[in-house]
């Protein structure tokens, strides 16, 4: 018998389970109903009162090795469900997986970073606003239908108080607080009642700039919208220029770029035109300068503003402007490259 104790003393000490499965099963050969440890019990009980005095102390000894042998291997396996693998506490933690910038904010400070070449720097406001500044101040008369242009958020039932529905609102506060020459691009998020589709959302953003000095002319518009167009799109990028109207410039246009895709062939993504819409434009309105304090005869400037989903959907070909807000991890990890 005693060479049966030591036996299985040995067994005991040298176990080690591969998974929770084999663990048990060792549990059962050790402990279980036929198990040796309950057999050497067994036959313990049949042991003449002297020998039960020399054999209790080490058969206990031997069911307490067991338990404690059974007790350490179990943690191993407690927080690996599968039961597969032995878990290493010894490990390095695993790195957390590494993020990346949104396609928009990637997009915006691309267009910032073009402007401050040229010397425009960067202003912010509201996007809570009065209509002062998304309407009134830019030439947009009360009951003027080119309000309907954009379908607008009111915040409490309160006329006066709304969602902007462009940034050229920043236009009008850097044009109340700073003196010519002025040099802005304004970057914001902005807010248009409008059914969510893949090409329109209710919120989405935008960059305007602004230039105000003494005799800046639409010459010089022209070339600073070509300067970013093909820092944006690419050195051989052309532009047009086709008339448009906007409250708060005069003249106004609507800037196109030869499309980066087919070269200006003509593909289905520019609809077979050769051309892809990018921006609105034109020479600010003298009624704006004057309803900001600007004196109008001595100043003259321009703005222009863009969407900057447009811009990414222009430049990455991404179809659907609902991805841009639905932050599906699967989407957004494609723009981990681009950094
Ligand atoms: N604010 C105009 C829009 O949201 C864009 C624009 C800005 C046009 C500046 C001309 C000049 O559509």
């Amino acid at each position: 018998m005693r060479e049966q104790i030591d036996r299985l003393r040995r067994e005991i000490e040298y176990f080690t389970a591969e998974n929770s499965k084999h663990l048990e099963e060792f549990r059962i050969r050790i402990a279980g109903k036929k198990g040796e440890l309950t057999e050497l019990f067994d036959r313990f009980k049949q042991l003449l009162p002297e020998d039960k005095k020399l054999l209790g102390r080490v058969i206990n000894e031997l069911k307490s090795l067991f338990e404690s042998k059974l007790k350490e291997q179990k943690l191993l396996f407690e927080d690996s469900d599968s039961g597969e693998t032995v878990s290493d506490k010894s490990l390095p933690a695993s790195a957390d997986g590494v993020g990346s910038r949104h396609p928009v904010t990637l997009i915006r400070n691309e267009i910032l970073e073009i402007f401050s070449h040229l010397g425009f720097t960067v202003a912010d406001g509201p996007e809570i606003e009065d209509d002062r500044h998304v309407f009134s101040a830019l030439n947009f008369p009360p009951e003027h239908p080119a309000r309907d242009m954009q379908d607008t958020f009111f915040v409490e039932k309160n006329p006066d108080i709304l969602l902007r529905t462009h940034t050229s609102s920043i236009q009008v506060r850097v044009m109340e607080s700073q003196k010519p020459p002025i040099r802005v691009v304004c970057p914001g998020r902005v807010f248009r009642n409008e059914a969510i589709s893949a090409r329109a959302h209710c919120i989405f953003h935008q960059v305007e700039g602004l230039y105000i000095d003494e005799e800046v002319s639409f010459a010089d518009m022209k070339q600073t919208l070509l300067y970013f167009a093909r820092e944006m799109f690419g050195s051989k990028t052309e532009i047009r220029l086709r008339p448009s109207y906007f409250p708060f410039t005069e003249p106004s246009a609507e800037m196109d770029v030869s499309c980066s895709i087919c070269g200006g062939k003509g593909c289905n993504i520019c609809k077979y035109t050769g051309w892809l819409e990018v921006l609105g434009c034109g020479m600010v309105d003298p009624n704006v300068l004057e309803s900001c304090g600007i004196d109008s005869k001595r100043y003259s400037g321009y703005a222009f503003g863009m969407g900057i989903e447009r811009t990414a959907m222009l430049k990455w070909q991404v179809k659907d402007l609902r991805l841009y807000f639905e932050n599906d991890v699967r989407f957004l990890r494609q723009f981990q490259a681009a950094l």
